[in-house]
């Protein structure tokens, strides 16, 4: 099929970390940022985006982190056409042994009449002085005219050819706004080739957004076409619908390798796990029936699938759920089972706990044991994930009792320890229990909260599976995200409530700039 690129291998470039982290509700620390680069490393991805550093100085700290911990892929910051932005990102990434600079500018008629207010040339003298100058500064440039699949083709590639003359050595072609279709894209991909005289010397790139539901089809085509590098975020997070999905493009090549042709370097037994992480620090979980990664993908209910699958599984099953690091069973451990079992399964689900956080895990999973029979893959991630986020004080919840009785208020008592061992208690009214538990927090630690967002997960199945809940609060004017996981959802939504204050708190008491400046000093993995 691939007879357009010569070159089997394609690059698996993530943009998580950027094009991701830009989604409404997906911003993170710069310490969920390391977890994820470390995740990343692990699927071996071959180059991460990890962040535009003339976003924010917070940008900028979390993309240094990042390539200062020479992880191994090639990382990557992104600038616009402009000395400044270029200089930022150099100044970011050089830290890693391989490091990229990303240039772009939009080349589009929409946007060089309504945005940029520039002319063609003056675009092209832009993008030509700005790739010469990040190739003085590194030898890995990447170049990509933003909204390429809303551009007259024939100025597309008098750009693409002006870029590669002036040193790019990756040309990325986004489909910014996820307007293109496979065969036009396809088309696109192919007049470039035919149209561009040193295309072949640069690697071919392809960038697509999920507005129409078709990236991942439009990058497959772009690599039918050649392209050799695929851009992409875990879980296919990202502005508006998303990006590419990274777990369903590398499958897609994976499990159709005689039609393609071709292959990446994923492990993809970590995309699950990956996928778990990103979700979990994200607080936006993959819908059940989400392709590969959704907790239905290799489910079957219907009688006759069921037959099928147990005569010979492939009757409807076209990959493996161990493939993807999803394990058969998810049944995992129960109150009986030891410390070395708990162990095992933590590692085996891709964390890397030292001894102390061993412990204070396994004596939360013991507690969980105590009150549910069966625990699941998902309720070991919740613990883990519950207890990194809610470690630190100074407030820690001792109690909570709620009452609720249909058309009355509900009441809340909640009960805290300080880190000084003092302990507070207040009850507060609210519409519901949850309102209830809010605002006697609010009224126990004195942090006034304005709720932005409040989701509830499942994080295993089962009616005593926990229940995770992520909120978004605004206080002292900033957003934080907070994680809280129980098998009462009121809890978890106070201890989601709790992490954030107490966030505030450490905030107000260093009288911090922002945030992740402050934690650019302290995060760990
Ligand atoms: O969607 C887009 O055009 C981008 C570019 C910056 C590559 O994210
Ligand atoms: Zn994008």
């Amino acid at each position: 099929m691939s007879d357009a690129g010569a070159e089997k291998r394609i690059r698996i470039f993530d943009t998580t970390l950027r094009d991701g982290e830009q989604a409404p509700g997906c911003s993170m620390t710069l310490s969920e940022k390391l977890r994820i680069a470390k995740a990343l490393t692990e699927l071996n991805v071959d180059i991460i985006e990890a962040g535009f550093p003339a976003a924010s100085p917070g940008d900028f700290e979390a993309v240094k982190a990042i390539a200062d911990r020479n992880f191994g892929p090639v990382i990557c910051g992104l600038a616009r056409c402009n000395a400044a932005d270029i200089e930022k990102v150099h100044a970011a990434v050089r830290g890693a042994d391989k490091h990229r600079i990303h240039v772009f500018v939009a080349t589009s008629a929409i946007h060089r009449e309504h945005k940029l207010k520039m002319a063609k040339e003056e675009i092209i003298r832009s993008a030509v002085g700005a790739i010469k100058m990040a190739r003085e500064l590194c030898e890995d440039v990447e170049f990509s005219p933003e909204d390429a699949s809303r551009t007259e083709l024939s100025y597309l590639a008098e750009v693409v050819s002006a870029a590669i003359e002036a040193g790019a050595t990756t040309v990325n072609i986004p489909d910014t706004v996820g307007y293109t279709v496979p065969a036009e894209f396809d088309h696109l991909f192919r007049y470039l080739k035919d149209h561009v005289a040193r295309i072949n010397e640069v690697t071919l790139s392809v960038h697509c957004h999920n507005d129409l539901g078709m990236a991942v089809a439009n990058s497959l085509a772009a690599v039918a076409a050649g392209a050799r590098q695929i851009e992409c975020t875990v879980n296919g997070i990202g502005e508006r619908a998303g990006n590419c999905s990274l777990e369903e493009v590398v499958m897609a090549i994976k499990t159709r390798a005689e039609f393609f042709g071709l292959e990446t370097g994923i492990d993809t037994t970590r995309l699950y796990p990956t996928s778990r992480l990103v979700s979990n620090i994200t607080g936006m979980h993959p819908p059940r029936n989400k392709a590969i990664v959704g907790e239905n993908a290799f489910s079957h209910e219907a009688g006759i699938h069921q037959h099928g699958m147990l005569q010979h599984a492939s009757t409807y099953e076209i990959m493996r759920p161990e493939d993807v690091g999803l394990s058969k069973s998810k049944l995992v451990l129960g109150k009986h089972s030891g410390r070395h079992a708990f162990r095992d399964r933590v590692t085996e689900l891709g964390f890397e706990l030292d001894d102390f956080e061993t412990n204070r895990a396994f004596q939360e999973f013991k507690k969980l044991a105590d009150k549910k029979k069966d625990v699941y893959d998902g309720d070991i991630e919740s613990i883990i994930m519950s207890a990194g986020s809610s470690s630190s004080g100074p407030w820690a919840l001792k109690s909570l009792e709620v009452q609720t009785h249909t058309d009355e208020p509900a009441t809340a008592t909640v009960s805290l320890m300080g880190e000084d061992g003092t302990g507070v208690s207040r009850s507060a009214l609210g519409d519901g229990p949850i309102a209830a538990a809010f605002q006697a927090l609010e009224a126990a630690t004195g942090v006034t909260m304005v709720l932005q967002n409040f989701e509830l997960h499942s994080a295993s199945i089962g009616d005593d599976a926990l229940g995770e809940v992520t909120v978004t609060v605004e206080i002292d004017g900033h957003s934080f995200r907070g994680r809280g996981a129980s098998v009462d959802i009121v809890e978890a939504g106070c201890r989601a409530c709790l992490e954030v204050i107490n966030r505030s708190l450490r905030r107000r008491a260093r009288d911090e700039s922002p945030v992740s400046d402050d934690q650019a000093a302290h995060a760990t993995i």
